[in-house]
Order: structure tokens, then C-alpha cells, then sequence
């Protein structure tokens, strides 16, 4: 890793969206350098002085590298923090860090998108690199829960997104104009086939991840094509401070982005 990922880096946000009433958008663009490359699945430290920072999980597209886009929700103090700033502010900047998703593994293959809540913003990056590389998998199936239509993240991109995959909705709570699944992500489960041998990719709350695991481990999804984006707290995302291990493995370091075979007897990563 280059040292300039180590060492925060200040960066002007060129834009600010709101997504939802708790979730924003910001693009940033890191000052003195030229272009930042990352891979899909991979995350920053977004830091702001006197608060601390936080891993956050890059949204836009690998191939536009003058820019990139993160999807914040405002949960704490940090968070909180970052909610206020506004177009022309600054923030600090560390990475990309991290694995990324596992795009050598997904070539050629049917490929099923999990997402809950917020556990979408890193997904959007994976969705806009195979809108741009149409042939790299076979084919693109997407489940996005979230508690209400308000809370579904991008949603002015799903009729683009549906131009080359399946996208199946579910939410928690709607009035009647609602005409998607109602209840929990694993409704869609039931209703929607998914090829045998698929690989499938799952981000979200921790509560998603036993009825992914029920519905799919080892029966259409095998252990080892099965993967989970982990959050942890962290603070150093360089694998020195420890605050984002799960049993023997860092976050930071090996993952976030872990195949179930490898996780499944690990007690603290399904907390
Ligand atoms: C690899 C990785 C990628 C991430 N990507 C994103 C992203 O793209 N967008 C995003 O908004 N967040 C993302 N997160 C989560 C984000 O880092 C946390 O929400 C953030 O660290 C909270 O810091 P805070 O100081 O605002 O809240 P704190 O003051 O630390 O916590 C305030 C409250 O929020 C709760 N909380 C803290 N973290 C989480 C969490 N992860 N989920 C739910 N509740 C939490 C705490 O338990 C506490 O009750 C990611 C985390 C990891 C590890
Ligand atoms: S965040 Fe410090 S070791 Fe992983």
C-alpha cells in the first residue's frame, strides 16, 4: 500500500445529497492528488478534527478516479459530525483500505447482491464497475431490504440498474401504493429462484445474515461462494490498534469482505 493511504489526507466535498432524511452523499475529491484508485468493497477513514474518524465504505464507480462518492448515516458522534458539512468543507481522508469484493472469483459467474440498509452504499460501487463491464458475470440478481420505501438507498438508479439485472425489493413497513414484498429481506428469499452455483455477496445489519445463512449455505450458494461484508469499530484501519478484531482476524486487514468457510466458527464475527 502506497504511504499516502496511511497518512489522512484532506479532501474538499465537491458535493453533498441527501439520500434519506438520515443518510448523505458526499463526493470528494482528495487535494494533490491526481487520481484515487480503489476497488470495489474497499472503505476509507473519513476523519474530522476533534471527533475522530470512522471506516466508511466507497459508493462510486473504480473507473472514475478524480473523485469518489461515500454514503454516510448519521448514527453517532462522528457520523453526527459529518452529517453538517457542507459543499466546500473539508474532511480528512485515509485508504482505501481493505480487500474489496471478490472480483476474480465472480468472472463468468451468477451473481446475487444482498443488501440491507446502508449495506447497499458499498454495493453501488460492485453495480456501477458490472454496469460498465456488462460481461463480467453472467448474470446480476440484487435483494435490497429496508424498514421503508423512503429508506431504500438510490433508488432513482434502480431503472438503469434493471437494464442489466433483476432487482427485488422488501420493506419492512408501506402504505397500499407499495407493490414490492412486505416484511424482512428473507421474504424476497422465498419468492425469488436463484441459480444453483450463483456467488452472492452480502452487506447489512448482522440480523440479516442467520436467515441468508439458513436459506442458502451450502444448499444454491456453496459455504466458500458465500460472502459477508463485516463492520467493526475501527481506528487505525492498518491492523496496529486491534479495536476491529473478531477472534484472530482484522477487519481492517483481511476483510471486510469474508467467504462464510472462513468465518462460520468464528463466535464474534456474526455479532
Ligand atoms: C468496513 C466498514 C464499512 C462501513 N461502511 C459504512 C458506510 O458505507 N456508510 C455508513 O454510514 N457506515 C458505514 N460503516 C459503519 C460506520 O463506520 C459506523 O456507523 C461509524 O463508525 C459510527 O461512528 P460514530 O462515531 O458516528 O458512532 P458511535 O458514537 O461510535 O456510535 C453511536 C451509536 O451507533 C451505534 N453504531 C456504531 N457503529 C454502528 C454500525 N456500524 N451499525 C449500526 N450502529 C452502529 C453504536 O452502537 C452506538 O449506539 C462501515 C463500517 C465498516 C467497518
Ligand atoms: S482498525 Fe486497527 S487493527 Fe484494525
Amino acid at each position: 500500500m502506497k504511504t499516502e493511504n496511511y497518512i489522512p489526507q484532506k479532501a474538499k466535498i465537491i458535493k453533498k445529497e441527501y439520500l434519506c432524511d438520515d443518510v448523505i452523499s458526499l463526493r470528494l475529491k482528495v487535494l494533490g492528488r491526481k487520481s484515487f484508485s480503489f476497488l470495489p468493497g474497499q472503505f476509507v477513514m473519513l476523519s474530522v478534527l476533534g471527533f475522530g474518524e470512522v471506516p466508511i465504505g466507497i459508493t462510486s464507480a473504480p473507473k472514475e478516479k478524480r473523485y469518489f462518492e461515500v454514503a454516510v448515516r448519521s448514527v453517532g458522534m462522528v457520523t453526527k459530525k459529518i452529517f453538517t458539512l457542507k459543499e466546500g468543507d473539508y474532511i480528512g481522508v485515509g485508504g482505501p483500505f481493505g480487500n474489496g469484493f471478490p472480483l476474480s472469483e465472480i468472472k463468468g459467474k451468477d451473481l446475487v447482491l444482498v443488501a440491507g440498509g446502508i449495506g447497499l452504499a458499498p454495493l453501488r460501487s460492485l453495480i456501477k464497475h458490472i454496469a460498465e463491464n456488462r460481461r463480467l458475470v453472467k448474470s446480476l440478481t440484487i435483494f435490497n431490504g429496508a424498514r421503508c420505501p423512503e429508506q431504500l438507498l438510490f433508488r432513482d438508479e434502480y431503472s438503469d440498474w434493471r437494464d442489466f439485472s433483476e432487482v427485488s425489493l422488501s420493506v419492512e413497513s408501506c402504505d397500499s401504493s407499495w407493490k414490492d414484498c412486505v416484511g424482512n429481506i428473507s421474504e424476497i428469499f422465498g419468492r425469488t429462484k436463484i441459480k444453483r452455483g450463483s456467488i452472492m455477496i452480502v452487506c447489512g445489519p448482522p440480523p440479516m445474515f442467520d436467515p441468508v445463512i439458513n436459506h442458502y449455505a451450502g444448499k444454491s450458494v456453496s459455504e466458500s461462494d458465500l460472502y459477508f461484508l463485516l463492520e467493526r469499530k475501527m481506528k487505525c484501519g492498518v491492523g496496529k490498534c486491534q479495536h476491529c478484531t473478531c477472534g484472530e482476524l482484522y477487519v481492517c486487514l483481511d476483510g471486510p469482505v469474508f467467504a462464510y468457510d472462513k468465518i462460520k466458527y468464528n463466535q464474534e464475527a456474526f455479532k
